[in-house]
């Protein structure tokens, strides 16, 4: 589903899957997930960074809005975001825990977002876009909120892949596809995904991807690292992928 008129059940029904989901989880402190990783790879440091209002929307437990405020020279703000009270609720205890004091935690939607235009430095928001009834929406909104100049982290499958073919497979046996029980998971394709950042009115700066899987029914996906590189040739065919992009 696409639109952006989704039905009230269907983002009832989501928010009450991710608030169970949520309690079922610990605060991933590490932050290092392959997509994270990435995210870290790319943030410069001095210019995402230091001094930088920063919102990091559908942060989940705030794992890695927690590793952000942690860094030596943090954010002078962070809004840390997510869907599910539960899970800002735990980041927000963790954070407590741990003397994380300068992060403003609040329940938001993607799809409208309760900031004015223009009101960050960067915006970071990571495996979540495929996710909510309305995409390209969501994609929007994080360019609206950005300051010119400002930039963009966003990561997002890409499932032009083993496991995009591995979906066709699952929909050809009437079977329907699921990431750890998530109710809404779009098919994106990276440059389906690049165009409507740049369509939103930010400059595509870095395309980077990691995460090669071979997909089996019923087990886990077998990773592939050696596919990662040379990584230059096979990101487009990568899982896991990020766009880093400015606000014009
Ligand atoms: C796959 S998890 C990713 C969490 C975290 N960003 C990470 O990288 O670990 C998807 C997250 O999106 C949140 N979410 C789902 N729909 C949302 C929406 N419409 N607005 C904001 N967050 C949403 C969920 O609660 C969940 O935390």
């Amino acid at each position: 589903m696409e639109s952006s008129d989704a039905p009230a059940s269907v983002a009832a029904h989501s928010k009450d899957v991710y608030e169970t989901w949520h309690e079922q989880h610990e605060v991933d402190a590490t932050a290092d997930s392959p997509w994270h990783r990435l995210v870290q790879q790319y943030l410069n440091m001095p210019r995402d960074v230091t001094g930088k209002r920063v919102l990091e929307i559908a942060c989940g437990r705030g794992g890695f809005t927690c590793w952000l405020a942690r860094q030596p020279h943090p954010p002078s703000g962070i809004v840390a975001s997510d869907f599910a009270y539960a899970a800002v609720k735990r980041g927000q205890a963790y954070a407590r825990e741990h003397k994380l004091d300068d992060i403003s935690w609040e329940v938001g939607d993607i799809q409208a977002l309760a900031h004015p235009d223009a009101s960050f430095d960067t915006v970071i928001s990571c495996e979540t876009v495929e996710h909510v009834p309305d995409s390209r929406r969501a994609i929007n909104e994080l360019a609206r909120v950005l300051k010119p100049g400002g930039r963009l982290f966003l990561t997002a499958p890409n499932y032009m892949g083993m496991l995009g073919l591995y979906r066709f497979y699952l929909r050809l046996r009437g079977r329907v596809f699921t990431e750890v029980g998530q109710p809404i998971n779009h098919f994106l394709l990276l440059p389906r995904t690049r165009s409507w950042i740049s369509r939103a009115g930010l400059r595509v700066e870095k395309v980077d991807a990691v995460g090669h899987y071979l997909p089996f029914p019923g087990r886990p996906p077998i990773e592939l690292s050696f596919l990662n590189n040379p990584r230059v040739l096979m990101r487009w065919f990568a899982l896991h992928a990020l766009i880093v992009a400015q606000k014009l």
